[in-house]
């Protein structure tokens, strides 16, 4: 079945140069980047990316943190794209992330953990339009 979902490369992966491996490392796996847009978060945008998040402990600290430099936004498609990226980024702590994972292999906190993709087809038709308008 053919998605469509959002990732968000964050500001760590952005820092340690890891676009273009990352790009590599989605393209290999068969799905397609077909818009992609570096840019700085404001408040407003973070909080409504994480809204469901809101009220928890983690909720300020991951808000921040994505504020604190440039990320880059995408949209990636393809068969299953959706479970596909998951698989490819890991579990939230990379210190639990399996390796060959983008967090288990780069990730080093649940807060520094590189990357972020939607994490269900709800959340996908959300998050694209928050960034892409569709
Ligand atoms: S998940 O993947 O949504 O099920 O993960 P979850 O454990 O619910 O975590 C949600 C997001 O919160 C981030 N997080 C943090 N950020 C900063 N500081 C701390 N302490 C922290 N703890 C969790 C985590 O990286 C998840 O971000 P996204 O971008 O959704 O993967």
């Amino acid at each position: 079945m053919r998605e469509r979902t959002f990732v968000m490369i964050k500001p760590d992966g952005v820092a340690k140069g890891l676009i273009d491996e990352i790009l590599k490392r989605i393209r290999g796996a068969g799905l397609q980047v077909t818009s992609m847009r570096r840019m700085k978060l404001d408040r407003g945008l973070a909080e409504k990316l994480y809204e469901g998040h809101r009220g928890k402990d983690y909720f300020e600290p991951l808000v921040d943190f994505v504020l604190s430099g440039d990320v880059v936004v995408m949209i990636v498609e393809g068969d299953r794209a959706i479970t596909r990226m998951r698989e490819l980024i890991g579990v939230t702590d990379p210190l639990k992330a399996a390796k060959g994972t983008i967090r288990g292999d780069f990730g080093s906190s649940t807060r520094e953990n590189i990357i972020h993709a939607a994490d269900s087809a709800e959340n996908a038709k959300r998050e694209l339009e928050l960034f892409f308008g569709n």
